[in-house]
Order: structure tokens, then C-alpha cells, then sequence
């Protein structure tokens, strides 16, 4: 399976902070904020991943990122050139993808729970035409929202209703089989001019091959689109990381445990950073599991 970050947009709610940055590129408490969307594919053993920005912040991202080489990850880059619409990621991507199966991740969404990893394996394992992802929030009409039988089955999903039917958002992560690109090809723009995310769910949907994972109590969504949701997004962290001791979306851990790279070239990532608290952790997690 491939994977997609989406990173562009204009980061309008974020003004001034992202006039000259890209809101992907600004930290979530000690790292940039696409290191939580990236950690989630790195978990779901997804190496080849396509990140797409704006023409403007690509470069930046091929700084932060490279080639992904270090990482044992196989990164390459495309511009989207207007907001045209998350369902576009699967146009611009359609090479990437190469009529396989996909995973697609909006680059200002955090996941953090026990046992995701787990989660995604099995949701991989059971795609049968898309797997959504959902969460009960206490603003649902901010967001897609999925509504369920009494047995826990999807039967519609709506964006941004006035009026929801349900409190379960859907994330911004999807899961998608081999038909995703051929479907966003068809979509019409919707009446704010975008290829809506929400219309490839409902193909799916229509067909009765969408599925929909609850991550309930116990696990952290978050996105940070707002000065509010990046500050509470970096409290968060910042409480977790200085309880427990452990750090979240650490790239280099997780591409360690993973397998992607071995302890040696952990601790040569680690050494590079040798100055920030960032660094002497990778330093210290590469010994420890070396
Ligand atoms: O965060 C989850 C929500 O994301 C879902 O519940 C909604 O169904 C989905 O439409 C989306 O809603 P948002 O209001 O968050 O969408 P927004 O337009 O803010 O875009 C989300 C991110 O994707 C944002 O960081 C910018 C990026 N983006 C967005 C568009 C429309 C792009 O890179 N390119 C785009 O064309």
C-alpha cells in the first residue's frame, strides 16, 4: 500500500504564522507538525509515501524530508497548485499510486492511542473498499460526520452538517483499494468549488464497501487548524512526552522499531541532533534498543 500526506492549503485561519511557512512545517510542541502524519503511515508499514504541498513549500519539505532514505522510507514530493479540494490528492498522486491500493493522510491531523498500530494492521488487512476513521467530538458539524445503525453500521456520511446525526467525526485518515483515483476522476467540484473527500466516501458508501473504525475513549484525535487546536495539540504532547518520558511521532524511533533502519543509523540520526532534547532521546532510544 502507498501512502499520501496532504500538506497544502492556504493556512488562512493560521495568518500571520503561515505567510511565510507552510502550517505542516510549524511544531506540535518539538517537532513539525507533518512528523505526526508521517509517524501514522511509517506504524501502518507503509514506506512509499508521496507528500503534496503548495509549489511554494515543497522545497521545505524536501529539506526537512529528503528522500526519506535515512528513514528506510521511499519519499518523493508533488505541488498542488490551488486547494482544489482533498480528493484531488488522488489526481495529483495517480502515478504514485499506480492503481494499487492507497493510504491518504491530511498533514494537520494527530493520532495517538494504545494499540494503533494494531488497529491499522488490522484495518489494512480488512480493506474491502475504503476504511474510514471515526471519533466522537463535541463539535461535529466542523467535520464529516458519519452516521451508524443501532448495529454500528456506516449508513451516511455528511460534511459539515448544520445539523449532525451523529457526534463521530471522520478523521483525516482513509484507507482506500485500487479504485480510489478512477473515482476522484469522476467527481464533479462541490458547490465550494472542491473535490470533495466526502463524495469519494459516499461512491464508496453507495456501494456498501465503506467501513468505519470507532477510535473511542482512550485515544487522541486532534487536528491544528486554529491558533487554539495547535496550542492545546502542543500542550498535549508536551504533558505526555514530560510524564512519561517517551515521545510521540519521534520518526526515527518508530522507523527503528519498525525495521526500516537499524540501531547504528538511528543513533547517527540522533547524533546529527545531538544539541536538542530531540536528538539525545533518539540517541538514547537507538542504545536502548540497539
Ligand atoms: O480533519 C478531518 C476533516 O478534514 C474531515 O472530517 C472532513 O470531512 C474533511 O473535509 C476535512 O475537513 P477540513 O475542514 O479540516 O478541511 P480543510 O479544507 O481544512 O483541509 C484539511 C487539510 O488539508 C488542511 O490542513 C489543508 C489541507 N488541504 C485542504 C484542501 C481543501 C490541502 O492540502 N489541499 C486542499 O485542496
Amino acid at each position: 500500500m502507498k501512502g499520501i500526506i496532504l500538506a497544502g492549503g492556504s493556512g488562512t485561519r493560521l495568518h500571520p504564522i503561515t505567510f511565510a511557512t507552510s502550517k505542516q512545517l510549524i511544531p506540535i510542541y518539538d517537532k513539525p507538525m507533518i512528523y505526526y502524519p508521517l509517524s501514522v503511515l511509517m506504524l501502518a508499514g507503509i514506506r512509499e509515501i508521496l507528500i503534496i504541498s503548495t509549489p511554494a513549500s515543497v522545497p521545505a519539505f524536501r529539506t526537512l524530508l529528503g528522500d526519506g532514505a535515512h528513514l528506510g522510507l521511499d519519499l518523493t514530493y508533488a505541488e498542488q497548485r490551488e486547494p482544489a479540494g482533498i480528493a484531488e490528492a488522488f489526481l495529483i498522486g495517480e502515478d504514485h499510486i499506480r492503481g494499487g491500493p492507497c493510504a491518504l493522510i491530511l498533514g494537520d491531523n494527530l493520532f495517538h492511542g494504545v494499540n494503533f498500530y494494531a488497529t491499522l494492521a488490522r484495518s489494512r488487512a480488512e480493506l474491502d473498499g475504503c476504511v474510514l476513521f471515526g471519533y466522537p467530538v463535541t463539535d461535529p458539524h466542523r467535520y464529516g460526520v458519519a452516521e451508524l445503525d443501532a448495529g454500528g453500521k456506516l449508513v451516511s456520511i455528511t460534511e459539515k452538517p448544520a445539523d449532525p446525526r451523529s457526534d463521530c467525526a471522520i478523521t483525516g485518515l482513509y484507507l482506500y483499494d485500487d479504485r480510489v483515483a478512477g473515482i476522484a476522476r469522476e467527481l464533479r467540484p462541490s458547490p465550494r468549488g472542491e473535490l470533495e473527500i466526502t463524495d469519494v466516501n459516499r461512491a464508496y458508501l453507495d456501494e456498501g464497501r465503506a467501513a468505519l473504525v470507532e477510535l473511542g475513549r482512550g485515544f487522541t484525535w486532534l487536528d491544528a487548524g486554529t491558533q487554539e487546536s495547535l496550542l492545546e495539540a502542543g500542550q498535549y504532547v508536551q504533558i505526555l512526552e514530560r510524564r512519561q518520558g517517551v515521545r510521540i511521532a519521534c520518526i526515527e524511533e518508530i522507523a527503528l522499531r519498525m525495521g526500516f533502519i537499524g540501531a547504528q543509523e538511528c543513533a547517527e540520526l540522533g547524533a546529527r541532533m545531538g544539541n536538542s532534547a530531540y536528538g539525545r532521546y533518539v540517541i538514547d532510544v537507538a542504545r536502548s534498543l540497539g
